[in-house]
């Protein structure tokens, strides 16, 4: 923060030696014909003029204006946005936007600002977003408010502005947006911030400003839509100042290089009874002495984020959190399920506790009494079950998305989410899934639609595995090795019908069975990308009228035509990273692939690796003539013999019948 003017002085000169070097001819991106365009980073010094003057939406970032002048836009009459990130502009004087009257937005984001006139914005009659980010402003009183009465959003973050004294002309009517995030705001008035009265449904951020003081009750009666002092060390610094506030979201949390979490207590969150809140978040603080009464403050809560607030434990005896659906201990230190205590907790709806850093044991019913829980997210916490999940999850008859990735093992002897029957999402990624019955552990999941079994290991069992899951829609079995291949056949997927979406990505498979996805008659997206096979099958599927078929990265060297001219419609493949030959052994893959460009996927990447003189070649350009077909030759061959044969046969015969004449 401190070098910021020499920063900017610094910056300022590279950016000068540098233009030298940038291309001139570049030409501006359209967008969207007549309407958008793109200029950004060009190394532009004005606005080209083969804009159309229709132009609404002018991305003119990273280029070299110094300064704004009314003449600078006056051809762009229609525009509606502009954004001027980095233009190193300094110097924007009266008018520069007066012929701009459909103006809503402006962007000057990094433009180190040393003069805006007075009359800098007039003109624009409808400026609904002002974004000023790190734009050197030192003080409020530079910005002309005069003809900002509409502002919507007002972006003031990455500045030194030292104090939040609100002049009385600040424009409130339609605010709701005001973003004052790291700034250098220490004390924060009743008087400063009285014009905020005037907002309501505001949302405000003073994130990354080392708040030490608030006058009390400085935000008091006052209705906010989110209030964010995110890093602000001092929690009862900033809630003293909100006695008496109204507010959906509050954001009292920390962040995790800024190590300034302190110790929550008691105490400090008495603070928060006089606050209306419905959401809370209280990130990377410290709860070292947790109890019931650190509580009791927060029965109105809806929503708690108690992220990596060094916690093993909730108390046992905490009431009235009947208001609460989603509580979120992501990166603790649980070490048994139970010890959260749900039962405190009865109109849950989301519970997540992802990235636990101890071994986390799931206990035996702990979350029985969560009966609406719908959302549970246990991923990358060390699980791991010697009999999952049936006594673990007892009594969620609510819930429909588990997420047990990235945990260790589970071994699942019969059905494993018995009360779970509502279930439409399952991650099982990178968490080895061991079954030992011929029982299919996930039978009961009727409404299951989107299975995750990546990196499962589950090859061996993917038969009973896949029972019962009639209405699947999403399978993915990438990274579990199907190395002999014939796992995979039409009994497999029989079972789930409704497949859509299947990934079988890096599985090692050295061949697809024929008719292997016969049954999925909805399937859209196959993904077989990563494998060891050498055919594309296209036979193994039953419509090919709409699909997306992923074979890159194969052993793939010859296609014959006919596995081609079945795929119809909308159908796309990508064939990039096989070997493929451009020979005239493969000339029905080649003149096929001419003919259908826009079924084919990242055609840059789909070469010839045959022979040597078109290693590397694009199959769009290879030029193959390949004289005559094999019948041709027959033909001719036959032909050929016919001419010569039947004059000597007749010969014969003739010289026959001379000499048994004789
Ligand atoms: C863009 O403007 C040109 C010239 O006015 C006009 O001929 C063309 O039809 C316009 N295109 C679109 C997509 O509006
Ligand atoms: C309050 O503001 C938020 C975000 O700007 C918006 O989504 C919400 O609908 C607003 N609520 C009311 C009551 O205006
Ligand atoms: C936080 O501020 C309060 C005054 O509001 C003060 O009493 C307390 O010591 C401060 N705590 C820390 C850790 O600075
Ligand atoms: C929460 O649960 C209690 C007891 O089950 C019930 O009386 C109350 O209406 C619920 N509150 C909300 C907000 O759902
Ligand atoms: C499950 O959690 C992992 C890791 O936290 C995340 O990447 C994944 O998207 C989650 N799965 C679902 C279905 O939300
Ligand atoms: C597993 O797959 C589902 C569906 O494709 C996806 O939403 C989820 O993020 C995946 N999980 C991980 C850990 O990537
Ligand atoms: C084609 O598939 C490969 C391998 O999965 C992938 O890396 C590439 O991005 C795909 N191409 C496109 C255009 O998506
Ligand atoms: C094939 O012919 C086209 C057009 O005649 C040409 O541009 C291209 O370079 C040729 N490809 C090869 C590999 O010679």
């Amino acid at each position: 923060m401190a070098c910021g003017t020499y920063c900017w002085l610094l910056m300022g000169l590279l950016g000068i030696s540098c233009e030298v070097t940038k291309a001139v001819d570049k030409m501006c991106i359209e967008i969207t014909a007549n309407r958008s365009y793109s200029c950004e980073d060009l190394g532009l010094r004005q606005i080209p003029e083969y804009l159309p003057s229709t132009t609404e939406v002018l991305d003119f970032s990273f280029n070299f204006l110094y300064t704004l002048q009314p003449s600078t836009f006056s051809m762009l009459e229609e525009l509606v946005s502009l954004d001027l990130t980095r233009c190193q502009i300094n110097w924007i004087y009266g008018g520069a936007f007066q012929s701009n009257s459909h103006l809503e937005t402006i962007v000057l984001t990094g433009n180190l600002l040393l003069f805006l006139a007075d009359e800098a914005f007039i003109g624009p009659s409808c400026l609904k977003h002002l974004d000023l980010t790190q734009t050197g402003i030192i003080s409020l009183a530079f910005i002309p408010m005069q003809d900002l009465g509409n502002l919507e959003t007002l972006i003031l973050g990455s500045n030194h502005i030292p104090s939040l004294e609100l002049p009385s002309d600040f424009p409130t009517r339609n605010l709701k947006y005001l973003d004052f995030q790291m700034n250098i705001i220490q004390q924060i008035s009743a008087k400063d911030i009285s014009v905020l009265k005037k907002t309501s449904n505001l949302t405000l951020i003073l994130k990354g400003n080392n708040i030490i003081h608030i006058e009390g009750r400085a935000f008091s009666s006052m209705f906010f839509y989110s209030l964010n002092f995110g890093g602000c060390a001092n929690v009862s610094v900033i809630l003293e100042g909100l006695q008496g506030t109204k507010t959906v979201f509050l954001w009292l949390g920390t962040f995790d290089d800024w190590d300034n979490g302190i110790d929550i207590s008691d105490s400090m969150l008495q603070g928060i009874c006089d606050i209306s809140a419905d959401d809370l978040n209280l990130q990377y603080h410290h709860f070292s002495q947790i109890s019931a009464g650190t509580f009791q403050c927060l029965t109105k809560l809806q929503n708690i984020d108690l992220t990596r607030t060094s916690l093993h434990m909730l108390p046992h005896d905490i009431v009235g959190m009947n208001m609460l659906k989603e509580l979120n201990l992501n990166m603790n230190a649980f070490t048994d399920l139970c010890d959260i205590h749900s039962a405190a907790f009865l109109n849950l709806t989301h519970l997540s506790i992802r990235d636990n850093s101890k071994k986390l044991n799931l206990g035996s019913g702990c979350l029985e009494t969560l009966s609406k829980l719908q959302h549970l997210d246990l991923s990358n916490s060390n699980i791991e079950s010697s009999d999952c999940c049936t006594q673990e999850l007892r009594g969620l008859s609510s819930l429909q998305h588990l997420n047990l990735s990235y945990n260790h093992h589970l071994f699942l002897h019969d059905i494993a989410f018995e009360d779970c029957a509502n279930l439409v999402i399952l991650d099982l990624t990178f968490t080895r899934i061991i079954t030992n019955t011929l029982q299919g552990p996930f039978r009961n999941l009727h409404l299951l639609q989107s299975l995750n079994l990546s990196h499962c290991q589950i090859a061996p069992s993917i038969q009973h595995i896949l029972q019962g899951l009639e209405s699947l829609i999403v399978l993915n079995l990438h990274g579990n090795y199907f190395e002999s291949g014939t796992m995979l056949n039409d009994n497999v997927f029989g079972q789930t019908p409704n497949l859509e979406v299947l990934i079988l990505s890096s599985c090692k498979l050295p061949a697809i069975q024929t008719k292997a996805f016969y049954a999925l008659r909805k399937l859209k997206h196959v993904d077989l990308s990563y494998n060891n096979l050498i055919a594309f099958s296209s036979d193994a599927f039953s419509s090919l009228k709409s699909i997306y078929l992923n074979f890159a990265n194969n052993k793939i060297r010859i296609i014959p035509r006919d596995m081609l001219t079945s795929l119809s419609g909308k159908s796309v493949i990508n064939l990039s990273y096989n070997p493929l030959e451009c020979t005239c052994s493969n000339i029905g893959l080649l003149t096929w692939y001419k003919q259908n460009t826009d079924k084919i996927e990242d055609s840059e990447k789909t070469v010839c690796s045959e022979p040597k003189s078109l290693v590397g070649v694009k199959l769009s350009s290879v030029n193959l003539s390949c004289g005559h077909h094999t019948a041709q030759i027959i033909l001719i061959t036959l032909v050929v013999i016919a001419v010569i044969a039947a004059p000597l046969i007749l010969v014969t015969r003739i010289l026959k019948r001379k000499y048994q004449q004789i």
